[in-house]
């Protein structure tokens, strides 16, 4: 284990999520990408806190989060753990199942006791840092650690809340787990059980009242059998918006920016940026494109595709799966389309891209599109609209702006009904909608991206935070 604060009397913070907010990158650690860790890392230097998080088998962590005051506490993992606690039940298990099953989960009780040994080991280390720390209160993240507000809860009395930042399922499919009493009792060790939606949390509650005899659904609380009250609540995880617009406005940005301008002259380009996950629906994207190349001659040579995907959870064979396919769509698509002499109509990076990058992509693109077949919140959707809305001043009236295509399947599209909403398992419908959205009016592209915008800024990442621990 590594440092913790020195103890100061302001009210303490300790984190809990299964991976720490640092990588490494040659002999540097910096600050990681991923939807929970940009969310969070507003918030850990605005008081004394402590994250907790594994390790990743390197025992040379900064003892600081880069640039804040924020203390890292690494809990270690033998390989066998890794396999079966994150690839196995957390990455092929938990994951699809939650996800309406878009993959086949796996039940494997060896995964399950991995799973428990390992959620140990995160509350012991968040309880022994939580000691020097005055009036800690434990913020527990993610599907990965759902015993741990249990196991909190039976070592202290401080504050414990929890937030689920994928969806939480129909009760009829999660009750398929065979350990699923033990998860819902994890997680009601927590005094606040958070979700991104509505539709997530009453998903929670119908379960516990379906699964477990001994609670009482009492409106948005539940209350345990020794009368503690548990409350749910539902507070759509949200991005730094005037970070995001700042750096839209940078001069990096703008020249980064420029020069893909020069290289992508003369096309109208259609972005996706994800994680390469089978739950972002990025096969089903490609095929809506190719679907659109064959209907709409027309757009031959005028219109391209750019796919961004950051490897992700390689060890788990579904995932593997999922890289051979789209290597194969996207060989498909442009052994069809590709024109002598020309661009292909896909691009695509199996890779991340710097920060400064990402935003001159989402500046360059007339559509976004975020169409997971299911997906907690999709924090690329609340990006786009944030850095596109930035740029609107300096764009003159007749240049329109970018558009967001968004799966109806995503919890961020209850808070952006102005997008152009899709069914990506309807292919004819996407295709529809990317063409729909690629000639509609300036003025509407405007309007909406206006509406979206705001929306997003009203409830940025800090509501979200005061939401989760201001309570
Ligand atoms: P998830 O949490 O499932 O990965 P989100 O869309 O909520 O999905 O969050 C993804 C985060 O990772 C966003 O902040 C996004 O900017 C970042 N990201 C996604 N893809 C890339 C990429 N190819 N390169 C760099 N950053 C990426
Ligand atoms: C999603 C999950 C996070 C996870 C992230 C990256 O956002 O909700 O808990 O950290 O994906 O996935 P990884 O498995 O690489 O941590």
């Amino acid at each position: 284990m590594s440092g913790t604060q020195p103890r100061s009397e302001e009210p303490g913070l300790v984190v809990l999520s299964n991976r720490l907010p640092v990588s490494r990158v040659g002999n540097k650690w910096q600050t990681s990408a991923g939807g929970l860790v940009t969310a969070l890392l507003p918030l850990v230097s605005t008081r004394p806190t402590s994250w907790v998080g594994w390790d990743g088998g390197s025992h040379k962590l900064p003892e600081k989060l880069p640039g804040t005051d924020a203390g890292l506490v690494g809990v270690g993992l033998s390989r066998a753990d890794v396999k079966a606690y994150y690839d196995g039940f957390s990455n092929a298990t938990l994951w699809p199942l939650f996800h309406d099953l878009v993959g086949t989960p796996e039940f494997q009780r060896s995964w399950w006791e991995a799973y428990q040994r390992v959620n140990r080991s995160f509350a012991e280390a968040a309880l022994k840092t939580g000691e020097e720390l005055s009036s800690p209160t434990y913020w527990v993240q993610d599907y990965q650690l759902m015993l741990v507000p249990q196991l909190l809860r039976a070592g202290t009395d401080a504050p414990v809340r929890y937030f689920l930042h994928i969806p939480f399922p129909a009760p009829e499919l999660f009750a398929r787990l065979p350990w699923r009493d033990q998860l819902l009792r994890g997680l009601l060790g927590a005094d606040t059980v958070s979700f991104h939606t509505e539709h997530y949390r009453r998903n929670f509650v119908r379960a516990c009242a379906l699964l477990l005899t001994d609670v009482t659904v009492r409106g948005r609380d539940i209350v345990l059998e020794d009368g503690r009250v548990v409350h749910t609540q539902a507070n759509p995880i949200s991005i730094d918006t005037t970070d995001f617009a700042e750096d839209a406005r940078s001069e990096e940005v703008t020249g980064r920016l420029q020069r893909l301008r020069r290289q992508f002259a003369g096309r109208r380009v259609l972005l996706g940026v994800d994680r390469l996950d089978y739950t972002k629906g990025i096969p089903e994207r490609l095929l809506a494109f190719e679907r659109l190349l064959e209907d709409r001659e027309d757009l031959h040579g005028r219109v391209c595709l750019v796919q961004i995907a950051v490897p992700s959870r390689g060890d788990v064979e579904e995932y593997q799966r999922l890289r051979d396919l789209v290597d194969q769509l996207v060989g498909r698509i442009n052994g069809r389309f590709t024109r002598p002499g020309e661009d292909v109509p896909v691009h695509y990076f199996h890779r991340g891209v710097a920060r400064e990058d990402l935003l001159a992509y989402y500046l360059l693109a007339d559509l976004m599109l975020v169409t997971p077949l299911k997906d907690g919140m999709n924090l690329v959707a609340k990006e786009f609209v944030t850095v596109q809305h930035a740029a609107l001043s300096a764009r003159s009236a007749t240049e329109g702006a970018g558009a967001l295509v968004l799966s109806e399947f995503t919890g961020a599209a209850d808070e952006m009904p102005q997008a152009y909403l899709c069914n990506p398992f309807d292919l004819d419908g996407v295709s529809a909608v990317m063409a729909t959205a690629l000639s509609a009016a300036p003025e509407e592209r405007r309007r909406r991206l206006d509406l979206l915008a705001r929306r997003v800024r009203r409830h940025d990442i800090h509501a979200w935070a005061e939401r989760e621990l201001d309570q």
